[in-house]
C-alpha cells in the first residue's frame, strides 16, 4: 500500500539552528522586522525529512560511530539507479565524484580550469553564488541577459554566441532548471547551448540541483545529449534541494570525459578533500533508494502551495506578476509594474506583515525588480504569509 506522507506537520527549525528562521540573521537584513516573522526567503524547506531518511539517521546515530568513511558501492549504485529510474540516463560509475556541495564544486572547477585572465559566462539573472565562484578566485564573470517574454524567460542565443566569440570564456555555468525562475529548458535549447560551447571551446557546466521537483513539462538533463556533447560536459547536482539535506553538505559531479574528470579530481587532491561525512552519505543513499514516492508527494504538495499563492497574487497584489514556474519551490515575482521598488516592498513586508521574502539583489544581474518566495512549507504557513502580505499591500496601494 502506498504511504501517504505528512507535509502539514513541520519540523522545529530552532533545533537545527536554521538560518532561514534565525531572528538575528533576519534582523541583520531587515532591522525592523516583526518578531513573529514568517521566512519565505532562503532556499530551504521546513518539511521533516522523509521518514525513511530519519530512520536511517537514527540507526546511525544510535550506533555511536562517526569515524572516517569512504564513498560506498551502495552509494554509487543508488546514484546510478536514481538516474536510470528518474532520468532515463545510464551513468558510468567512474563518471561520479562525491563532493562537498555544488557551490564548492563550482569553486573547485574555477580553481582547476581557469587561468588568471579567464572568465565564466552565464545567463542572467542567475543564482548569486555562480558569480562568487569566479569572483572569490579573482576571475571574471560575463553575463548574458535572458530574454523576458511576458512571464517566461528565453535564452538569448545570439547574444550568447556574440559574447562567447568576443570574450572566449573558459566555461558556461548553466542553471538547469533555472534558478531563480524555475523555468526548465527543452532538449533543443540545451543542445543549442552545448553546440555553442563546442564551437567556441567553452566547457559546458550544468547545475541540475533543481531537477527533481518538476511541476510541469519534461526536464531534460544535459546527460541525455549525444556523446559529442558529453565529452565537454560537467554536471553538478545533489539531493539537497529535493530532499532538504543541504545542511549535510554533500553533492556530486558527473563527468563522462576521463581527462576532464581527472583534472577536476586533482583539485580535490590538492586540497585533500577525501572522505565524505557519515550522515550525509547515509541520508543521500536512503533518499535515492527509498524516497521516490516522498519526493513525488512533496512536489505535488508544493504545487498546491503554488496554487494558493497564485490565487492571492491574482486577487490582491496589483503590480505583481508571477513568472511561469515549471520546477522547484521558489516563485520569482516581477514587481516592476508596482509603484514601489523591490527593496521597499521587501521592507514593507518584513516590517508590517512580518513576512521575509528574497530580493533580486541576491542574484547575478538583471534582477532589479524581482522578489523571490519560498513554498517549501505547509499550506497553513503559506496561507498565513499570503494573507498578511495581501492586507499590507492593500493598505499601501
Ligand atoms: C542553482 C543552485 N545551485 C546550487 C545550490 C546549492 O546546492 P548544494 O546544496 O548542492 O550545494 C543551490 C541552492 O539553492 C541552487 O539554487
Amino acid at each position: 500500500m502506498m504511504t501517504k506522507y505528512d507535509f502539514d506537520n513541520l519540523s522545529d527549525r530552532r533545533i537545527d539552528n536554521a538560518r532561514k528562521w534565525d531572528y538575528s540573521i533576519v534582523k541583520s537584513k531587515f532591522p525592523n522586522v516583526r518578531e513573529d516573522f514568517i521566512p519565505l526567503w532562503i532556499a530551504d524547506m521546513d518539511f521533516k525529512a522523509a521518514p525513511e531518511i530519519r530512520e536511517a539517521l537514527i540507526e546511525m546515530s544510535g550506533n555511536g560511530a562517526y569515524g572516517y568513511t569512504y564513498p560506498t558501492e551502495k552509494w554509487y549504485q543508488s546514484v546510478i539507479n536514481w538516474y536510470r529510474k528518474r532520468h532515463n540516463v545510464e551513468l558510468g560509475k567512474d563518471w561520479i565524484t562525491l563532493g562537498y556541495g555544488t557551490v564548492p564544486n563550482m569553486h573547485v572547477l574555477v580553481q582547476r580550469f581557469l587561468g588568471e585572465d579567464d572568465s565564466i559566462i552565464m545567463n542572467t539573472p542567475i543564482y548569486g553564488p555562480f558569480a562568487y565562484a569566479a569572483e572569490h578566485n579573482d576571475r571574471k564573470v560575463i553575463t548574458v541577459p535572458l530574454l523576458k517574454h511576458g512571464t517566461r524567460y528565453d535564452l538569448d542565443l545570439d547574444k550568447l554566441e556574440d559574447k562567447m566569440a568576443k570574450y572566449h570564456p573558459k566555461a558556461i555555468f548553466f542553471c538547469s532548471p533555472h534558478n531563480p525562475s524555475g523555468r526548465i529548458w527543452s532538449k533543443e535549447e540545451i543542445e543549442k547551448v552545448a553546440d555553442l560551447c563546442l564551437k567556441y571551446n567553452v566547457l559546458f557546466v550544468s547545475d541540475e540541483v533543481h531537477s527533481e521537483h518538476i511541476m510541469r513539462g519534461t526536464f531534460t538533463s544535459a546527460l541525455e545529449l549525444d556523446d559529442k556533447y558529453l565529452d565537454n560536459l560537467i554536471m553538478f547536482t545533489s539531493p539537497n534541494k529535493a530532499f532538504n539535506l543541504g545542511g549535510l553538505k554533500l553533492s556530486y559531479s558527473v563527468i563522462p570525459n576521463e581527462e576532464l574528470r581527472t583534472k577536476f579530481r586533482e583539485q580535490y587532491q590538492r586540497n585533500s578533500v577525501t572522505s565524505p561525512n557519515v550522515p550525509g552519505q547515509i541520508a543521500m543513499t536512503t533518499a535515492y533508494e527509498k524516497c521516490n514516492e516522498w519526493l513525488d508527494q512533496c512536489a505535488s504538495y508544493i504545487n498546491e502551495n503554488l496554487e494558493i499563492t497564485k490565487k492571492y497574487i491574482d486577487k490582491y497584489f496589483d503590480g505583481w506578476e508571477l513568472m511561469d514556474m515549471d520546477s522547484s519551490y521558489l516563485p520569482w515575482v516581477d514587481v516592476s509594474k508596482s509603484k514601489y521598488s523591490m527593496h521597499e516592498i521587501a521592507e514593507m513586508m518584513a516590517n508590517e506583515a512580518g513576512v521575509v521574502v528574497g530580493i533580486g539583489d541576491d542574484y547575478v544581474a538583471d534582477a532589479d525588480d524581482f522578489l523571490r518566495l519560498n513554498l517549501g512549507t505547509s499550506h497553513q504557513v503559506i496561507e498565513e504569509a499570503m494573507s498578511r502580505m495581501a492586507k499590507v499591500w492593500q493598505e499601501n496601494n
